[in-house]
């Protein structure tokens, strides 16, 4: 049995809906997002971008709450859940990867975005940098009592 370093704590829905706008994600690309808690990134990429949306999560209790609700929303045939480790799970057919983890996790994560993903793919990330990755854009947005950072980049 395998633990989260990072714990669930979900972006607010506006940081969602400016990091699906900055990626420009367009309907039927495909959208991955690691460690996807309730599911909220990946149901509104598939319900308001078009995309199809693939989320990975190690918290079993998570991910039968993505899948109801994305049973009740009616869109198991644009996403699916992923139960395990984003690690062990190959994401290069991603257009784009969301992140909200830990500038230490991206750390590690970094060699595997960069080899995997193809070039031209976005990966956006709440709050957290990929350091020695240049951002394409860093906003700022105001939402439940804090400012939240947003990083935009594209693999070369
Ligand atoms: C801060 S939450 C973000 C949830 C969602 N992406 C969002 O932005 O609302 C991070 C999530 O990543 C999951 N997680 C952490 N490490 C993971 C790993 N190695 N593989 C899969 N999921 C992981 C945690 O269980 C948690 O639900």
């Amino acid at each position: 049995m395998s633990y989260p370093q990072v714990p669930f704590v979900p972006t607010p829905l506006s940081v969602v809906r400016k990091m699906l706008e900055l990626a420009e994600l367009k309907p039927g690309e495909v959208l991955y997002d690691l460690g996807c808690g309730d599911g909220r990134i990946i149901i509104m990429a598939a319900k308001e971008f078009g995309a199809r949306a693939v989320g990975i999560e190690l918290r079993k209790d998570l991910v039968e709450q993505c899948i109801k609700e994305v049973k009740r929303q009616g869109l198991e045939d644009k996403i699916t859940v992923i139960h395990g480790n984003f690690f062990d799970i190959n994401v290069g057919e991603a257009d784009v990867v969301t992140l909200y983890l830990l500038t230490s996790v991206n750390e590690k994560l970094k060699p595997k975005l960069e080899k995997e993903l193809r070039s031209g793919a976005r990966v956006v990330s709440h709050d957290f940098e990929v350091v020695g990755w240049k951002p394409l854009r860093v906003e700022s947005i105001y939402d439940q009592w804090r400012s939240h950072k947003i990083y935009l980049y594209r693999v070369p």
